[in-house]
């Protein structure tokens, strides 16, 4: 239904979108959200001017000590400002359960469907849409009530705790200007109120979709934009349907509202990261939660989105395991990758795809009965330090065996054949042992091309010469 644009629709927003660029072309600099003297930008409306304020304010969280910039941090493209896979929270005996995603391109995100269409306007309808990484927040105004409220986050005790901080703050004026003299006199209204500040600044300002990578300066052929021979050579990888596959999911084309390059098409996907816990050696940050052998974080059927549980524990149900897809801007900028946050580099998660089905002992653990060989040294990019010849694997163990029909076999990791996603059904994983589709030259220029989608670029006047992604 989205996916044709009336004429006069499409061309006003890339209208818009030739606007942002005009603003951010002479952007050297990050549009700063705290108003340093920079390039001017169209000034905030009352609401999100509320919103700058309310992101920084530390005073919003039960112990005073964690706004939202405190996970979000703008320096990190308003992702984690460190490596660890899941944040502390404001009672800081607390941790998260999933890693911190980047806020940046997240305004056109439709709402969550089971059946949303495909902005490549080909692949059949399926799950897609919503924030979080099971899409359980419909808007970026409910969103941000949520990490208010958490009490593995900001910890507020409730909605009233948060709206007499707003009230007892500096900004209350400026909020009542904003929405209306009487707001403070309801918590329910003044909260969503708190949600719709939060949610106008991000879609505002521009400092959460600058459009300011080498990438963005490549595809509209503009000064700077030339690739390295690496980056190129990576680009093309990345949209080969039969080798990368990578924009078969991290889409590059036009999503619904004309923005392009999100590298995103809002679906969701089970691609079993392994189970970020002590089964890993020398693990420097296993979630917490986990220590429970019961529980399993399972995205889209729970726990923290209730409409799609399994009937029984034991019942296969296909949206088990399925994580939404993540834009890949700025993605070169963080240190910890994937729902669980269980991957540390841009390296691992490649080389995560290339080997997750031809050699799982990189990934997951041996069975504990089965150890009894001489280990043997697995590469350095691995989870797993060692594995034991011929022993068997848990493989897939983020998630119980009832549910690991769920797990996506397209290619890179599988063979991507038939209809029929059940493990049953044969050879669609890339066998133990068999050869895996990308080679090391491939994966280096793959990471290099990611290393392109990192906003703040500044072209230099003379071409690199040393690096990595040069040659
Ligand atoms: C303690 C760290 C922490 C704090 C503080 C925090 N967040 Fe988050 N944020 C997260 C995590 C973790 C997720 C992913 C949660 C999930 O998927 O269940 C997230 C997800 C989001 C998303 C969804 C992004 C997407 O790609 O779907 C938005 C938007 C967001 N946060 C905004 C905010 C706002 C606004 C605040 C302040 C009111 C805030 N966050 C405070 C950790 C934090
Ligand atoms: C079948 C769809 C699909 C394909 C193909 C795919 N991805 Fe992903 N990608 C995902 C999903 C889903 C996630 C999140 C998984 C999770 O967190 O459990 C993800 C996560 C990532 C992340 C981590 C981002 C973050 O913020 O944590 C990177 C990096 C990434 N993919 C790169 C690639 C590259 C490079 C390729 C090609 C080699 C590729 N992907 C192919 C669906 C896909």
């Amino acid at each position: 239904m989205h996916r044709l644009l009336p004429l006069g629709m499409a061309l006003s927003v890339a209208l818009l979108a030739l606007v942002a660029c005009e603003g951010k072309s002479t952007a050297t600099m990050e549009n700063s959200s705290t108003g340093s003297a920079g390039p001017r930008k169209p000034p905030l409306s009352l609401g999100a001017q509320v919103g700058q304020l309310a992101f920084f304010d530390k005073n919003l969280s039960g112990g005073r000590n964690m706004s939202c910039a405190s996970c979000h941090d703008p320096q990190y493209a308003y992702g984690p400002p460190n490596s660890v896979s899941v944040q502390l929270g404001s009672d800081i005996t607390q941790t998260g359960v999933r890693a911190v995603p980047s806020l940046r391109y997240r305004e056109s995100t439709p709402a969550y469907s089971d059946d949303a269409p495909n902005p490549d306007g080909v692949t059949s309808n399926s799950p897609g849409g919503g924030f979080m990484w099971d899409g359980r927040a419909a808007t970026l105004a409910t969103q941000a009530g949520m990490p208010l409220l958490n009490p593995l986050e900001m910890n507020n005790s409730s909605k009233d705790a948060v709206v007499k901080a707003v009230r007892n703050g500096t900004y209350a004026g400026l909020f009542k200007q904003a929405f209306g003299v009487d707001v403070f006199n309801n918590t329910d209204a003044a909260f969503e109120a708190l949600g719709t500040a939060i949610q106008a600044l991000e879609t505002e300002d521009l400092s959460f979709h600058p459009y300011s990578s080498k990438y963005d300066l490549h595809v509209f052929n503009k000064v700077g934009g030339t690739l390295t021979p690496a980056e190129r050579r990576g680009e093309v990888v990345f949209h080969s349907t039969g080798v990368s596959n990578c924009s078969g999911c991290h889409y590059t084309g036009a999503n619904f509202n004309g923005n392009s390059g999100l590298m995103t098409d809002f679906t969701y996907q089970a691609l079993g990261a392994p189970r970020n816990d002590r089964s890993i050696p020398n693990n420097p940050d296993p979630i917490p939660a986990n220590n429970d052998p019961k529980y399993f974080d399972m995205g889209l059927c729970g726990p923290y989105r209730t409409d799609h549980m399994p009937a029984t524990p034991d019942t296969a149900n296909p949206y088990c395991g399925m994580f939404k897809v993540p834009g890949l801007r700025n993605v070169a900028t963080r240190g910890a990758f994937f729902h669980n946050g269980v991957l540390h580099s841009l390296d691992q998660v490649v080389n995560f795809y290339n080997t997750r089905d031809t050699n799982p002992e990189y990934w997951y653990p041996a069975n504990s009965n089965d150890r009894s060989g001489t280990p043997q040294a697995n590469p350095s990019w691995a989870l797993q330090p060692v594995h034991v010849p011929g022993a068997t694997v848990n493989k897939y163990n983020d998630l119980p065996t009832s549910q690991q029909g769920s797990i996506d076999e397209e290619v890179p990791m599988g063979t991507g054949e038939g209809g029929d996603k059940t493990l049953a059904s044969g050879t669609r994983p890339r066998q133990p042992g068999s050869a895996p589709v990308m080679t090391p030259q491939q994966i280096a220029d793959l990471v290099c091309f990611l290393g392109t989608l990192s906003d703040g670029y500044q072209p230099s006047s003379a071409a690199p010469t040393t690096g990595r992604c040069v040659k």
